[in-house]
């Protein structure tokens, strides 16, 4: 079996950092899955869809029109990478993510990238629901200030406009609504490794991460 690492956890938690930096140490593929939730969210608007209409969502979702050249993603031939990173298509995600067709649709393409030599996988549902029987399951989790906080700092960097009320705000809600939701929602597989990240660098949680893949692998 190709060996699978998932990492799971709430947003701005460094998961798709962790996850970049774990696959190069190894040499494994990696799949940010909640890139393909954003994505999606993000044709449905171009197409004019509503974002509560699971039928057209997974018809959409079944075919999606993605491609990755080197490390940009296309949309429709377009480069969206930026364009899926801000809240509001973080929120789009979200909503589209509710619906379990749109989840049934993205399932094969997800389990697809376990290729040799190794897979390591972030998202929500990736231990619980896509790679259940994964060797080594991580959930990675922090206070909501401290996540806001360092999302705040990336998009200052960018040079963009950010407000850390708002942030906060945002990131609550977008935890309460993968915790609540009735498909996959958000929490930790029975056998997932928990690091909280609050008081850790990215370094930090790093060696944390890479003390399980010794002891597993
Ligand atoms: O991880 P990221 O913030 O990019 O995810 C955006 C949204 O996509 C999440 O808030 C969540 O609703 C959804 N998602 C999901 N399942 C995943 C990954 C992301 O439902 N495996």
């Amino acid at each position: 079996m190709i060996p699978v690492i998932t990492i799971d956890g709430p947003s701005g938690t460094g998961k798709g950092t962790i996850a970049a930096r774990l696959a190069e140490r190894l040499g494994w593929h990696t799949l940010d899955s909640g890139a393909l939730y954003r994505v999606l969210g993000l044709a449905a608007e171009r197409r004019g869809l509503a974002l509560d209409d699971p039928d057209a969502l997974a018809t959409l979702a079944a075919s999606l029109p993605l491609a990755f050249a080197d490390d940009r993603l296309l949309l429709d031939g377009d480069d969206v990478t930026e364009t899926i990173r801000t809240e509001q298509a973080g929120m789009s995600a979200s909503r589209v993510a509710v619906h379990p067709p749109v989840r049934a649709a993205l399932m094969d393409w997800q389990r697809q990238r376990a290729q040799p030599p190794g897979l390591v996988a972030d998202g929500r549902d990736m231990g619980t629901v896509v790679f259940p029987r994964a060797p080594l399951k991580i959930f990675l989790d922090a206070s909501p200030e401290v996540r806001a906080n360092r999302r705040y700092k990336q998009l200052i960097e960018k040079g963009l406009d950010a407000n850390l009320s708002r942030l906060i705000e945002d990131i609550r809600e977008r935890d309460t609504a993968d915790r609540a939701r009735l498909a996959a929602p958000l929490c930790a597989a029975e056998d997932a490794v928990m690091v909280d990240s609050t008081a850790l660098s990215i370094n930090e949680v790093l060696d944390r991460v890479l003390e399980e893949v010794r002891r597993v692998f």
